[in-house]
């Protein structure tokens, strides 16, 4: 039907706190965060944030005291909301699991929220906590170093090469991470967007810089190295889209596998779109980056 060969990584199967492509990279994340001697991690993200989620869990684990601040969606000022308010569910019901302490703030810009992110943790710190910022999603060398690994994972787990791996990418060091792993090789990587924001290119060449700088066989790549595509966000950050519950559905009504609305499923309706617009072809991996814990916090598939 689509005329490629299609492969798929299943990291919404890792497992860890219901999985998902942040498990891997809090390996390193948490493993830093502990050899710095920090008690108290202080991140941000929407209020169905998987990293929050599978965050709090690891927290939880080495008796780290997890603080999530989280908007429901982004909206620069004077906008109108782009998507109903979250009610409690989906990762934000799990977050009471891993007792992450959430800290709900009104909608605005991602800059913004990092900027409350950056005052709680003060607070925290003049309460006497040693304190730990971890960037929104986890994008920062440690995570993108996870993604460089598992290139090499799956490189080692398929025989001989793919021509193509497609991944979602948010925050930037899932995509970041696979770039670089490939880099040189014959399988190029395509990032399908979750937001509608070209510049997180940059940021994947700022990441690049960085875990260049922690593991120095990884090359420093300039934005024009990433194959970054935002035709399938859709009305925004965090609202389903027509095609990615299309795609949502013809995943799980042929495969019985679950996409999730936000990412996954938005990345896979442009795999889709691009395999048969054959501008795919040969062999492709289907990065599966998990989030379908988020399923139970969107109500009904429209259409
Ligand atoms: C399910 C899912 N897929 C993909 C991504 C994108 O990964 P990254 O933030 O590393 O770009 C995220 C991150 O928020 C996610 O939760």
């Amino acid at each position: 039907m689509l005329g490629i060969e299609l492969w798929i990584k299943r990291d919404d199967l890792t497992g860890f706190a219901m999985g998902g492509n942040k498990g891997r990279k809090l390996e390193y994340i948490v493993a830093d965060i502990l050899a710095s001697g920090a008690d108290t991690v202080v991140t941000c993200g929407s209020s169905q944030s998987n990293f929050v989620r599978q965050l709090g869990a690891a927290c939880a684990m080495h008796g780290l005291e997890c603080h999530a601040v989280v908007m429901d969606l982004p909206r620069p000022d004077g906008t109108e909301p782009i998507g109903e308010p979250m009610a409690m569910g989906g990762n934000l019901l799990l977050d009471t699991y891993f007792r992450v302490r959430v800290h709900k703030v009104a909608d605005g810009g991602w800059s913004e929220l990092e900027a409350a992110a950056g005052s709680l943790a003060a607070q925290l710190a003049a309460e006497g906590k040693r304190v730990r910022i971890v960037p929104l999603g986890g994008s920062g060398p440690f995570g993108a170093l996870a993604f460089w690994n598992a290139a090499h994972e799956l490189q080692a787990q398929f025989e001989g090469r793919f021509d193509y791996v497609v991944t979602a990418s948010s925050s930037g060091s899932t995509q970041t991470g696979l770039t670089c792993g490939f880099h040189g090789s014959a399988t190029k990587v395509i990032g399908m967007s979750s937001d509608p924001e070209p510049e997180i290119a940059d940021d994947m060449s700022a990441i690049s810089h960085q875990l260049a700088a922690v593991h120095p066989l990884s090359p420093a790549l300039s934005s024009e190295d990433f194959t970054f595509r935002l035709d399938w966000v859709g009305p925004g950050y965090g609202v389903a889209s027509q095609a990615g519950n299309e795609a949502l559905s013809l995943m799980a009504t042929t495969e019985g596998i679950m996409l999730d609305p936000i990412y996954s499923a938005k990345a896979f309706a442009g795999l889709v779109a691009m395999a048969k617009a054959g501008e795919l072809s040969g062999s492709v991996c289907f990065w599966h980056t998990g989030g379908t814990p988020v399923l139970f916090a969107y109500g009904e598939i429209a259409g």
